[in-house]
């Protein structure tokens, strides 16, 4: 598909998950294959002018990182233009703008959904950076701020006006939070209410049959997942392919799974320093964890490492552990194996096995 000057090979897309979708997870899931795009955090416009050292972080990035959208959040025009350039020399292909934060202290300075309140201010603000760059400019939002106010159509029609180069919306209102369904008929009247430039649609999906379905039933060029990356860093070389044929390919073995997990480790301790790297990694372990099996001493001992020498043990003991629920080859025999995952939006309300919600992580950002 094509998202301004760029011809990408696929249209899946990494969405934005603030503490995770760092430069190790990136170039952890680029080389597992199928990921055409993939966007930073959320940053601030104003630390980032500011050089501030965190800011600077959540921007780095490396010559396998590409790609990349560094996605911006801030109200004042001034700051986001500024900001947008700082983008651009920073090397990014492209700068995304955060309409769809529902978290307060985002909110409150008329950032992220409060964006969608504000039509004209909003394209205001975005005609003054789409001006000062060369590299494209997208918007991130929700349908809209609730269910009387599905204000994403209209959004995006102006948006579109003011020559932002693609919408990517999250099926669901801020007053939704991540309860509830992804409304497809929502992120279709956005699909609807724009001329030419591509709507990427987002939510919930866990796996190539969810994303296919998305697709269809919405008409968007493009999907974009975030938690569902958490669980199986594979899903977009699995939904490529899955696209391409029509055939689904097996999910990966629990060798694959530790060698992603360790590669992942390594790049964190690599990034982050071996200290700070593995306390980081911490959170990021247990969502591996998930489609392991039988799996609770794991995530308790995981979630205590401090060095790369605590974390080969961790293993160690776990894979030692795990050998009881395994047949004799070392597969999970069938009674332990994880319920399979089906997105809100294509529920079978008869079969009560189905694991339908994503949980969303624990800490600052828990009221995404
Ligand atoms: C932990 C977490 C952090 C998030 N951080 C951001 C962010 O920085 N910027 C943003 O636009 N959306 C953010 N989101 C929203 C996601 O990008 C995405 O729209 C949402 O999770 C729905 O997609 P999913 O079901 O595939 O995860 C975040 C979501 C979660 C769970």
């Amino acid at each position: 598909m094509r998202l301004g000057p760029y011809d990408l090979p696929a249209n899946l897309f990494l969405s934005p998950l603030a503490g995770y979708t760092n430069l190790p997870f990136r170039v952890t899931l680029r080389e597992l294959g199928g990921l055409a795009w993939a966007t930073t955090d959320l940053v601030n416009a104003r630390s980032l002018l500011e050089r501030n050292r965190t800011a600077l972080q959540l921007t780095a990035t490396s010559p396998e990182d590409r790609p990349l959208a560094i996605q911006l959040f801030g109200s004042v025009p001034e700051e986001m233009r500024d900001a947008a350039v700082m983008c651009q020399e920073l090397g990014a292909q492209s700068v995304d703008i955060n309409m769809g934060c529902p978290v307060k202290k985002v909110v409150k300075i008329g950032g992220g959904s409060a964006m969608m309140t504000e039509l004209d201010k909003t394209a205001a603000l975005v005609r003054g950076m789409i001006a000062a760059v060369k590299i494209p400019v997208t918007a991130k939002m929700r349908l809209g701020w609730d269910d009387d106010n599905l204000t994403a159509p209209d959004l995006a029609r102006v948006l579109e006006d003011a020559g932002i180069a693609a919408i990517f919306v999250h099926g669901r209102t801020r007053a939704q939070g991540f309860g509830g369904t992804v409304n497809l008929a929502g992120i279709r009247a956005v699909v609807q209410a724009v001329k030419g430039i591509p709507v990427i649609g987002n939510g919930d999906i866990t796996t190539p049959e969810a994303a296919k379905h998305m697709l269809d039933e919405t008409g968007c060029a493009g999907v974009s997942i975030g938690r569902g990356a958490f669980y199986d860093p594979w899903i977009f070389r699995r939904t490529a392919q899955y696209l391409a044929t029509g055939e689904l390919p097996p999910e990966p073995d629990f060798n694959e799974r530790l060698r992603v997990l360790r590669r992942h480790f390594e790049r964190y301790v690599q990034f982050y320093g071996e200290a700070h790297g593995a306390r980081l990694f911490r959170r990021v372990a247990p969502w591996y964890a998930k489609r392991f099996g039988p799996s609770k001493p794991f995530k308790q001992r995981i979630t205590k490492i401090n060095s790369a020498a605590d974390f080969d043990a961790a293993i160690a003991e776990y894979v030692a552990w795990r050998a009881q629920f395994c047949d004799e080859r070392g597969e999970l025999l069938p009674r332990f194996a994880p319920a399979p995952m089906v997105a809100s939006f294509m529920r079978d309300d008869a079969d009560p096995t189905e694991r339908t919600a994503i949980p969303v992580p624990k800490g600052p950002v828990d009221v995404w």
